[in-house]
C-alpha cells in the first residue's frame, strides 16, 4: 500500500459507490441466509432488457463472412474505422435528425473513457470544470483521476429549495471564472431525470461561447424521453459544443463498450492523439457489426422500432413509479421526463441520505443510490427501474418496502 500513488491513494479512498453496490449485492449472492430476504436492486443503470435482434443477426454476418471476421480482429485506427464513423452519420440522421460530418466522429470504448479523454483534451491541470448538483456521480472522480486531482470543480445547483428543477442562468454565469474551462451538462439527466429544454440549453451555448469554453453533453439518455423531443438532438454541432453518445442504454450494450463524440473539426486530433496513449484503438468487431447496421436503412428502422418500444416501455414505468412513491406522505418526486431513474426528496424524514440508504439495504433489503453521490446531492435518494424493467413485480414488491420504510420513520 505504501508504494502506489498518491492518486491511487486518493481514488480507494473514494471509489465509486454505485460499483460498491454492486460488490454488496455479490456478498448478498454469496450468502443469502445471511439476510433475511433476497435483495431487491434498485441502484444501478443497467438496462436488463435484451438487445434488437437486429445486433445478434448482424454479429453472426460478421462472423461468417470472412473478410468482415478479418478486419473485425485487427486494430482500427484511433478515432475508428473510417465506414463506421460515415455510418454514425446515417444513424444520426436516421433516428435522430441530426446532420453531421464523418469528420466530426470519434468512435469510442465508452462514454467514460471518451469523457475522460475530452477532459484531458480540454482542460489543464489548475483549471475548472461546472457540474450540475445533482449531477452524474462519475463525472468528479474522472475528473480528479484524469487530472491528479489538480482540478477545481465547481457545482451548479440545479434543483430549488422546493425540489423543482430550475437551473438559473445567473448562477452559473456567476461559477465562471477566467479559469473555468468546460460546462458539463446531461440531458435526460442523471438521476434527475429532467429533459432541459431548448431555450435553457441555448442560454448555456451562448454563454459558454460568450466567456470560450466548452460544452459538453452527455446524451447518454437520448432515446428514452417521455416528453417532446427536444430541438438539441437533431441540431448541427455547434462551435463549442462536445457530444457525447453513448450506445451502452440505448442499444443496451453496455459490456460491449461503444460509444462515439461529435466534436469541432480542430478538437478531432487532440483526442485522437490522447487517446493514442490512452486506448490505443476502439474495439473492431464493434465498428463492423454497428456499420453492418448503421448503414442500411432496413435495419435502421428496426432499431427505430426497437427505440419507440423501449421508450414506451420505459415511459409507463418511470409514470407509475413516480405515482407509486407520490403515494408516500411528505416525499417530494420529482417527475421523470427521461432516462429510467426517479429522483425524491426525502429530506422531510433523514437529511442524510447515505444512512437513509443503509437502513433500506439492511432493514428492508431494497438498494437504491443515495444523492450525496451525486455531487453532494443530500437528502434525496436515486431508484433505477432499469434493471428490473422485465421484472416488474420486483419493482412494485421494492415500492412497498420504501413505503413501509417511510411509514415506520418518523418525521424530523
Ligand atoms: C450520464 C452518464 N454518462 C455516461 C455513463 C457511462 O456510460 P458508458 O457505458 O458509455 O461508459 C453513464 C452510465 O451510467 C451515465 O449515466
Amino acid at each position: 500500500m505504501s508504494n502506489i500513488s498518491d492518486i491511487a491513494k486518493y481514488m480507494i479512498e473514494k471509489p465509486s459507490s454505485i460499483r460498491e453496490i454492486m460488490n454488496l449485492m455479490a456478498e448478498f449472492k454469496k450468502n443469502p441466509e445471511k439476510f433475511p430476504r433476497p435483495l431487491i436492486y434498485l441502484a444501478g443503470g443497467w438496462p436488463q432488457d435484451k438487445p434488437p435482434e437486429v445486433l445478434r443477426r448482424s454479429l453472426l454476418n460478421v462472423l461468417n463472412d470472412t473478410k468482415k471476421w478479418i478486419k473485425s480482429a485487427q486494430y482500427s485506427p484511433t478515432i475508428g474505422y473510417p465506414e463506421i464513423r460515415e455510418a454514425i452519420v446515417e444513424y444520426e440522421k436516421e433516428i435522430f435528425g441530426r446532420k453531421i460530418d464523418s469528420n466530426q466522429v470519434i468512435f469510442g470504448l465508452g462514454s467514460t473513457d471518451q469523457i475522460g479523454a475530452v477532459i484531458n483534451a480540454v482542460v489543464d491541470l489548475n483549471e475548472e470544470i461546472i457540474m450540475t448538483a445533482p449531477g452524474y456521480l462519475n463525472y468528479y472522480r474522472q475528473a480528479q483521476f484524469e487530472l491528479k486531482n489538480k482540478v477545481k470543480i465547481k457545482y451548479w445547483q440545479i434543483i430549488d429549495e422546493e425540489g423543482s428543477f430550475s437551473p438559473n442562468i445567473d448562477n452559473l454565469r456567476n461559477l465562471i471564472s477566467d479559469k473555468t474551462k468546460l460546462i458539463i451538462i446531461t440531458t435526460p439527466g442523471n438521476p434527475e431525470g429532467i429533459v432541459w429544454d431548448d431555450e435553457t440549453i441555448n442560454k448555456i451555448r451562448d454563454l459558454a461561447e460568450e466567456k470560450g469554453i466548452y460544452i459538453l453533453l452527455d446524451l447518454a439518455y437520448r432515446a428514452f424521453i417521455y416528453r417532446e423531443k427536444p430541438q438539441y438532438l437533431s441540431e448541427p454541432l455547434k462551435e463549442n459544443e462536445i457530444i457525447s453518445c453513448t450506445l451502452s442504454k440505448e442499444l443496451r450494450i453496455p459490456g460491449w463498450r461503444a460509444s462515439y463524440l461529435l466534436v469541432p473539426a480542430d478538437l478531432v486530433r487532440a483526442i485522437e492523439t490522447i487517446e493514442q496513449a490512452r486506448i490505443l484503438a476502439p474495439v473492431s468487431l464493434i465498428q463492423v457489426v454497428l456499420t453492418e447496421i448503421f448503414r442500411d436503412k432496413e435495419k435502421l428502422t428496426e432499431i427505430k422500432k426497437f427505440y419507440k418500444d423501449g421508450a414506451r416501455l420505459y415511459a409507463t414505468t418511470a409514470k407509475k413509479t413516480a405515482e407509486l412513491l407520490s403515494e408516500i406522505p411528505n416525499l417530494r418526486i420529482l417527475e421523470p421526463q427521461g432516462g429510467f431513474y426517479v429522483f425524491f426528496d426525502i429530506s422531510q424524514y433523514e437529511k442524510n441520505s447515505k444512512k437513509a440508504w443503509q437502513e433500506l439495504i439492511y432493514k428492508y433489503q431494497v438498494a437504491l443510490a443515495p444523492g450525496i453521490d451525486f455531487n453532494n446531492f443530500e437528502g434525496w435518494l436515486r431508484l433505477s427501474f432499469a434493471p428490473v424493467i422485465e421484472d416488474q413485480d420486483k419493482l412494485w414488491e421494492g415500492i412497498r418496502r420504501i413505503k413501509e420504510y417511510f411509514q415506520r420513520k418518523k418525521i424530523k
